[in-house]
């Protein structure tokens, strides 16, 4: 059974924490499944850690819809939230066709936009219509453009507005609310006014759910480790010596042996060869 909006909320209400981790493909959603996470996100973080591009601003809804239907392919436990990328729902009618998208063609049971009470009319009404939606506040990426990547709301008035948008993204229905780069008491403030669950990257642990990025988690990057993120394996490394035994094993010849190969009877070899 995959988990629900409302299994989170139930989360919320036991103080149990929970944990999201983003993914991008078949193979890795199965193994999110194996590892009983609850929640998938199919972030726009694509675009940087799949794609190579330096933001998530150039990720387009095809590509979001392209992978987000290779995760649901593999999944069968998780709820399964797909990031609504850049300029997808500047309006109502424009987040509707997005939302309708991601739901009925990629499969995901969820959205996520990023933004405050500017944004609430839009999640208002998509609620309404039956779109479940996460929102996302603090430093936002695909703003990174007007705010620089840095952590947001350690001033009282950006503070009090990161709550005051955290409220009425409540009120407009959103279901939970990724807090992204903000610092760890203000988390823990608007996670205790919320009845919604607060879902923290670089936000402290007063949050009731946690979410990183595959590639950061795994350690997929050989230089550079984000300092919101925690590496639980190196699987760079070992993928680099995995590559280079494979490389050396063909080249001296030690790979493949008849372990890995198929044979034929010889007369049938002979006899091909006969004609040609
Ligand atoms: O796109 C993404 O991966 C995200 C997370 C960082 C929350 O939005």
């Amino acid at each position: 059974m995959r988990t629900t909006i409302l299994d989170l909320q139930k989360m919320k209400g036991r103080g149990e924490r929970f944990t999201m981790i983003t993914a991008y493909d078949y193979t890795s959603a199965q193994i999110v499944d194996r590892a009983a996470i609850p929640v998938i996100l199919v972030g726009d973080s694509l675009g940087m850690v799949v794609l190579g591009h330096q933001s998530t601003v150039p990720v387009t809804l095809d590509e979001m819809i392209h992978h987000a239907k290779a995760v649901v392919r593999g999944s069968q436990q998780a709820l399964i939230v797909g990031d609504l990328p850049f300029l997808t729902y500047t309006s109502v009618e424009e987040a509707l066709a997005s939302a309708r998208r991601m739901l009925q063609e990629a499969g995901v049971q969820a959205v996520k936009l990023e933004g405050g009470a500017a944004v609430a009319p839009i999640v208002e009404r998509l609620v309404a219509l039956g779109v479940p939606v996460m929102g996302h506040l603090g430093f936002t990426p695909q703003s990174v453009n007007q705010i620089g990547m840095r952590v947001q709301g350690k001033a009282a008035e950006a503070a009090r507005t990161l709550l005051e948008d955290a409220l009425a993204l409540e009120a407009a229905g959103a279901f939970a609310i990724v807090l992204e780069l903000i610092p760890t008491q203000l988390a823990s403030e608007i996670s205790k006014r919320l009845r919604i669950p607060t879902i923290g990257i670089g936000a402290g642990p007063g949050c009731d759910g946690q979410v990183q990025v595959w590639h950061d988690l795994m350690g997929l990057y050989t230089d550079f480790v984000p300092r919101h993120a925690k590496r639980y394996a190196s699987l760079a490394e070992q993928m680099a010596q995995a590559l280079a035994s494979y490389n050396q094993e063909v080249r001296e010849g030690s790979f493949p042996t008849a372990d890995h190969s198929s044979s034929m009877k010889a007369e049938e070899l002979a006899e091909a060869l006969k004609k040609v």
